[in-house]
């Protein structure tokens, strides 16, 4: 094999990519203009992503901040939403070397959206303490992005520089003499395969996990899949981010094979102003955190799911009050401000400027993944992750908006950076979290039905107390254990028993579900089939059995891991016993 030479270095020959959000593609075009030979593997068409619906933004502190910003602010922002989990020297990383991938993408080819005076437009997103949001045609950052990535990948392909595989469902990863090295893809109902020296996994995360995600039909956590047979450590799987405004939709019907077409409403809507009441047109945040609104997302999460189960009506909704913004920035705003959101809201039959939105918690982002060092290196040879897919501990337990796809830019970056020093070396993965496990690790995954609950372990906190009977915290669904699997059960059982609001009890039920199923599919078994929806499904079981476990075993509340029965769930204790959980068809669909 000969191998390029860059600037007199020697540049080692092929990285396969599998996956084309922001992460996938970024390090696609540096490692081929760096002189790499690329191949780029997506399962769908080359927009088919969480990126390219990302509509907020991208933070960064740039070297003409908004007045008083610091790259020191944007580490203790991330940190505090992390809530004390992050990896310190992974958010130092991500902060500081922001700019350098925001100019990145200037070379590829992306604009931001500009203020008057010429400079980038900065926009104020929750849990951020300035204005840093970068974003792109108002609320279409993420296909402003994707496109100009998009184009600029098109072109090198025309060039022979990168070798693209569209329509190509990666189903295994090749390893020979101890490291990766090549992926097994099914493509058109055949089954093919291609090596290289290294494999970089940007396959984004796992939202179709649950019933209500924001996430794309795409997210199936099949890179966690992937890697986790290959013997990959895991981390942090337990904290799955909600976001707290998706659109619900009174009335519609929707598909819970994940075929619907899910709405969020940006957490810049209310970065601009907008405040959420409940069905009396009470505001009520600021009784829950003192930034209201603003708060973190997964304190927000959780406020409107305590609060609409205090108000008896758990699976109910919430609305977002965006007519505010109109009366205080004029007439125009919102249409302005948010092209894409007003259109889209129009089409759901709301007009936004007059309209309250109905809105609720929805599966966002997956905090957990793959564990990376800060160059996305695994604990396997040739394997590396970046992006959504992977942990490197940078969200900590519950991500700060916009950092997202930051994380994609800069260790996408950081990764091709490690591959074209040295593709064939394993992570010493010296920060891996505690709770990581892998394949290898031989560990399994289910609870043990004897797993004492906090309630048992820990006298003096309810331990006379009964135990919250299985349909507390239980959103509308019918009950799944003993249905044979389906991808709909699967999502029914996660957000009804590992959702927004979780505790021992329910976990347990669902950890016992999932091995019932998990026995006939065999998950943890590369699928011996090419229809890339088996491969999916078992992705997703794979995921939740992990999900739970990890789940399962953080007795305590932290971040977006909220457990009732930990000591600081107390309060939704006495909400419980206070308040019926009662069906209603406005969110969950059976
Ligand atoms: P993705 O963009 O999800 O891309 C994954 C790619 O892998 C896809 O192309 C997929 O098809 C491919 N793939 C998956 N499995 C396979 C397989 N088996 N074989 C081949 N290909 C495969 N973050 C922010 O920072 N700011 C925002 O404003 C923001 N808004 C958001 C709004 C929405 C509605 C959503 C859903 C997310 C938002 N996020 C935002 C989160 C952010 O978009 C994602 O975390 C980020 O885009 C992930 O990028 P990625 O490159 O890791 O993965
Ligand atoms: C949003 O625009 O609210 C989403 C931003 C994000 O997920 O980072």
């Amino acid at each position: 094999m000969t191998r390029a030479s860059v600037h007199g270095t020697s540049v080692p020959q092929r990285l396969i990519v599998v996956g084309s959000g922001i992460a996938g593609l970024y390090a696609a075009l540096l490692a081929a203009d760096a002189g790499a030979e690329v191949v780029l593997l997506t399962k769908g068409e080359l927009a088919e992503s969480n990126t390219y619906y990302a509509q907020g933004g991208i933070s960064a502190v740039l070297a003409d901040p908004a007045p008083g910003d610091t790259v020191a602010a944007h580490i203790a922002d991330t940190l505090n939403a992390g809530a004390g989990h992050c990896n310190t020297e992974a958010v130092r990383v991500l902060c500081s070397e922001a700019r350098e991938d925001i100019a990145g993408l200037g070379r590829f080819g992306v604009r931001f959206d500009l203020a008057h005076d010429g400079g980038p437009a900065l926009g104020l997103e929750a849990a951020h303490s300035a204005p840093r949001i970068l974003h792109a045609g108002g609320d279409a950052t993420g296909a402003g992005v994707a496109n100009a990535l998009i184009r600029a990948v098109l072109s090198r392909s025309t060039d022979g520089k990168i070798q693209l595989y569209g329509g190509a469902h990666a189903t295994a990863l090749r390893q020979s003499h101890g490291r990766v090295s090549g992926v097994d893809f099914s493509q058109g109902g055949r089954s093919l395969s291609v090596s290289g020296d290294a494999v970089l996994l940007a396959t984004g995360g796992a939202g179709q996990l649950f019933a209500q995600t924001t996430n794309p039909a795409v997210a199936t956590a099949d890179g966690l899949a992937l890697a986790w047979r290959a013997g990959a450590a895991v981390s942090d799987l337990e904290f799955f981010q909600f976001h707290p405004t998706c659109l619900v939709r009174t009335g519609a019907t929707t598909d819970p094979e994940g075929d619907q077409d899910p709405l969020l409403i940006s957490e810049a809507v209310r970065g601009e102003g907008a405040v959420l009441l409940d069905t009396h047109g009470l505001r009520f945040m600021p009784d829950y955190h003192l930034d209201a609104e603003l708060a973190p997302r997964d304190v927000v999460s959780r406020s409107i799911a305590l609060h609409l189960a205090k108000l008896g009506d758990p699976n109910g909704h919430v609305y977002l009050d965006a007519r505010l913004i109109e009366a205080a920035k004029g007439p125009g705003f919102l249409e302005k401000r948010f092209p894409t959101l007003s259109q889209k809201t129009r089409e759901a039959g709301l007009d936004w400027t007059r309209d309250l939105v109905p809105v609720a918690p929805a599966a966002h982002y997956w905090m957990g993944g793959v564990t990376t060092d800060l160059s996305g290196r695994t604990s396997v040879p040739g394997l590396l992750a970046a992006g959504e897919v992977a942990c490197t501990g940078v969200q900590g337990a519950n991500r700060l908006a916009s950092n997202s796809l930051l994380e994609g830019l800069v260790f996408g970056r950081r990764a091709v950076e490690a591959f074209l020093s040295d593709p064939l070396a394993g992570a010493s993965l010296d920060a891996v979290p505690p709770l990581a496990v892998s394949a290898a690790s031989g560990l399994p995954l289910t609870l043990a039905s004897g797993t004492p609950s906090n309630d048992e372990r820990k006298p003096g906190f309810g331990a006379s107390k009964a135990l919250p009977t299985v349909g507390e915290h239980r959103f509308s669904f019918a009950p799944v254990s003993g249905q044979s699997f389906s991808r709909a059960a699967l999502r029914r059982l996660m957000t009804a028993n590992a959702g927004v609001l979780r505790n021992g009890v329910l976990l347990r039920e669902a950890s016992e579900t999932l091995a019932g199923w998990a026995a006939v599919v065999r998950p943890e078994m590369v699928p011996l089939s090419e229809d890339p929806r088996v491969h999916e499904d078992a992705s997703l079981l794979l995921a939740a059995q992990l999900l739970v476990r990890a789940a399962g075993e953080r007795r305590a509340s932290l971040g977006a891991h909220y457990r009732s029965d930990s000591v600081d769930g107390a309060a939704i204790h006495e909400l419980e016993e206070t308040y019926q959980m009662r069906p209603k068809a406005s969110l969950v669909h059976d």
